[in-house]
């Protein structure tokens, strides 16, 4: 025992005692809350709290092939035209020649921008041509994935050499006062060192996703030291790159050729945004002894659980029923607030009646059946008002809301229970259902 106290824990501070004392400072003082650089992508900008912040490391995530260089490259052209006096907006790909970013610059019409391009894996000597030259503005490496350091045994895209160049080019970042921005791939198989391992690094961390099959792109915050994380921005990829979508609403709405049974349309929220987007389910009788559940853009164990209470509650058959549920347009939702929207077009789809038309819906399930309050209720009805929808089925309110009139001018059902939504959905003569099918 003596002996350890004497040694210290190996690899420790050893005998030798002493060290500079630092400086502690109060909560208080006067700290400045950090300049920002906008990209002119207001959607970037959004999600980024605001624009890029000089000396900050942002890590831009996503499935190789979803648009990640065709999104940053847009950006670092945006920023040129911010301010001529500021230095050098720098792209340096690992993956793709000189001439094949050129080649992409000027099919997005920004072949004009002056970003300063390089092909570069070595960060030795990405290192070596970004202290000499005036303080860029901006830095892109895509990939990260692609770097290395000559220092390291390990191959390009192991956890070692990722994590080291991605460390070297975040101080150099830091020490400079540029903004770097990284591009990792996402990868399934393991074999490359994926975004994961740089995430604690890094200030923010931007996740580019979306349904290969759709058009749509969202960009979303998962962590960010200078602003909020649930923020998304969304694009549209065209032939002439991606273009911000000011109004993401009308976009995962599908186009609603008259009612159908299945859908519901769901009041959500994505960050600050409210966002309204449908929700469709099919239910059919299963030929395998084990039916099928199948969801795109929610979450499975959350289905499960809605089918339970649909079955348990509210005395609905589904064993022996395949159950496919889908978020129109490719996003994905992760509300709890969903629940209902993804009950009623369950019910819908079971009792093959349709919801009403120009109606939202919104709400938390709970495991005895009851339907809970969710945040912001009044801006996803004031959305679902501007885009001309009249109805909407929420939870009831409780405590200091209940009885306070609103002034959304929708037709308002509050729903307590699973059951009344069945029974409204299943009864045409009840009052919410009818006169107002359109
Ligand atoms: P790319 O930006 O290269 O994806 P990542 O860097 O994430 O691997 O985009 C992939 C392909 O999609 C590329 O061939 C260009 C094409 N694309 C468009 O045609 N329009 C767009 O708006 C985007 C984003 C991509
Ligand atoms: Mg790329």
């Amino acid at each position: 025992m003596e002996e350890t106290l004497e040694t210290g824990t190996p690899g420790g501070l050893g005998r030798r005692r002493g060290g500079k004392p630092i400086d502690f400072v109060g909560l208080e003082g006067s700290s400045a809350s950090p300049p920002r650089r906008t990209t002119g992508i207001m959607e970037l900008d959004r999600v980024c709290g605001g624009g890029l912040v000089p000396g900050s490391a942002i890590l831009m995530g996503g499935d190789p092939g979803i648009g990640k260089s065709t999104l940053v490259l847009q950006a670092v052209a945006a920023l040129d035209r911010d301010d001529k006096s500021a230095g050098p907006c720098i792209y340096i790909s690992g993956e793709e020649s000189v001439d094949q970013v050129r080649l992409r610059a000027r099919r997005l019409g920004i072949g004009g921008a002056d970003v300063r391009l390089a092909a570069a894996t070595s960060v030795r000597d990405i290192l070596a041509s970004l202290d000499h030259r005036d303080v860029p503005r901006v830095v892109v490496i895509d990939s990260i994935q692609t770097m290395f350091l000559d220092s390291l045994e390990s191959a390009p895209g192991t956890v070692a050499q990722v994590r080291a160049s991605a460390q070297e080019l975040i101080r150099l970042a830091k020490a400079r006062g540029f903004s770097i921005i990284l591009v990792g791939h996402v990868t399934k198989d393991g074999a490359i060192a994926g975004p994961k391992v740089l995430e604690h690094m890094v200030d923010t961390v931007l996740y580019f996703e979306g349904e290969r099959g759709h058009q749509f792109r969202i960009l979303r915050a998962v962590k960010n030291r200078f602003g909020p994380t649930d923020e998304i921005g969304v694009f549209e990829m065209t032939d002439g790159g991606l273009v911000e979508v000011a109004n993401p609403s009308s976009l995962f709405l599908t186009e609603r050729h008259g009612q159908v049974s299945g859908a519901a349309v769901f009041a959500g929220l994505e960050g600050t945004r409210p966002i309204l987007v449908e929700i469709q389910a099919l239910v059919s009788p299963s030929p395998l002894g084990t039916p099928r559940r199948a969801v795109v853009g929610w979450d499975s164990a959350r289905l499960a659980m809605v089918l339970a209470v649909l079955e348990a509650r509210c005395g609905m058959v589904l064993a022996g029923k395949d159950v496919y549920l889908n978020i129109a347009g490719g996003l994905r939702v992760s509300e709890p607030a969903a629940d209902l929207a993804v009950a009623t077009a369950l019910v819908s789809a079971v009792s093959d009646r349709p919801a009403p038309g120009h109606t939202v819906v919104f709400g938390e399930i709970g495991l005895s059946g009851e339907v809970r309050a969710v945040s912001q209720s009044d801006l996803r009805l004031k959305e679902a008002a501007k885009l001309g929808f009249t109805g909407a089925w929420i939870p009831p309110r409780r405590g200091r809301d209940a009885g306070r009139p609103r002034d959304s001018g929708l037709e308002v059902q509050e729903i307590g229970h699973l059951q009344d939504l069945v029974a409204l959905i299943s009864d045409p003569a009840a009052p919410a259902w009818s006169g107002r099918a359109c």
